[in-house]
């Protein structure tokens, strides 16, 4: 009997083989199944470009980001600062862990007309002490990635960046005469994102970006919060990106919610 139900099953291994052969196959079935299992979310169909991108799966790749959750904000990033190529000004990032997103950043600057320098403030201690505007999710000390392991992934822009170790905004004062063309902010928290969007806001060029990893995230109430504040009486607001993290474009009148 038992060998019987052995026999059975041996007859749809090749059904497995099949779709773990068959990419597309494999995908429409887990779309399906999900459907199934959570119908209230809405998974995408039919395939994005990201998946079948070589270069941009390389990158992920290279910071191990393969498997991550980060994949549609990475693609985002390098989508949107393509928006940027004929905006006047350097390039920031606040907050780069192990650089992942500056790298992208880079290489779009090294395609770039415009000849731009990159500038990146962290501590390299990881997040500062969360405040009560904050989630409970993050304590002090969390991301903590050191300059070295960073200074050798970008190694092969060193001719073009600039990381100011330190917390922010301590060292904002050095870049204070420069205009900006993309800006992103990564810091999770309250007030180092209010910190960033206060300085960077008069700073950015006119078509410049300003993104926000954190924007929209549950574990990021408190960088939400920073950004809509100051935003309030600006004519920019943010646009919430469907997978987290959101932008506005300098000067570009954004009707509010
Ligand atoms: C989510 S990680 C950044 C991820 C990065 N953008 C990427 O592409 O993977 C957050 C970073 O912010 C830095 N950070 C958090 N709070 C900070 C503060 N107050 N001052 C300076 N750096 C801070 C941490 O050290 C960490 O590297």
């Amino acid at each position: 009997m038992k060998k019987m139900k052995i026999v059975n099953l041996l007859k749809y291994i090749p059904i497995l083989i099949g779709i773990k052969r068959d990419r597309d196959l494999a995908f429409n079935l887990v779309v399906k199944l999900a459907g199934r299992i959570l119908p209230e979310y809405r998974f995408t169909w039919p395939h994005l470009a990201w998946w079948k991108d070589a270069n941009f799966n390389e990158y992920l790749h290279r910071f191990d980001e393969d498997a991550g959750f980060n994949t549609h904000r990475r693609w985002v990033l390098n989508q949107l600062i393509r928006l940027t190529a004929n905006v006047q000004g350097d390039t920031a990032e606040c907050g780069v862990y192990k650089g992942c997103s500056s790298y992208a950043i880079l290489k779009s600057n090294t395609r770039s007309a415009i000849p731009r320098w990159h500038h990146i403030f962290d501590s390299f201690e990881g997040l500062s002490s969360p405040s009560s505007k904050d989630s409970e999710y993050w304590a002090r000390g969390d991301l903590s990635v050191g300059e070295g392991m960073v200074k050798q992934n970008l190694a092969e822009f060193d001719d073009r960046l600039t990381l100011y170790k330190g917390w922010i905004p301590n060292r904002f004062d050095e870049v204070s005469k420069l205009r900006f063309s993309f800006v992103h902010v990564d810091v999770d928290l309250y007030q180092p994102t209010s910190d960033s969007i206060t300085f960077f806001y008069d700073r950015l060029s006119d078509g410049g970006i300003f993104l926000c990893d954190d924007y929209g995230f549950d574990t990021c109430t408190g960088a939400t919060a920073a950004i809509d504040e100051f935003l309030q009486s600006k004519p920019e607001k943010m646009l919430a990106l469907p997978d987290g993290g959101g932008f506005f474009i300098k000067s570009c009148t954004t009707a509010g919610k």
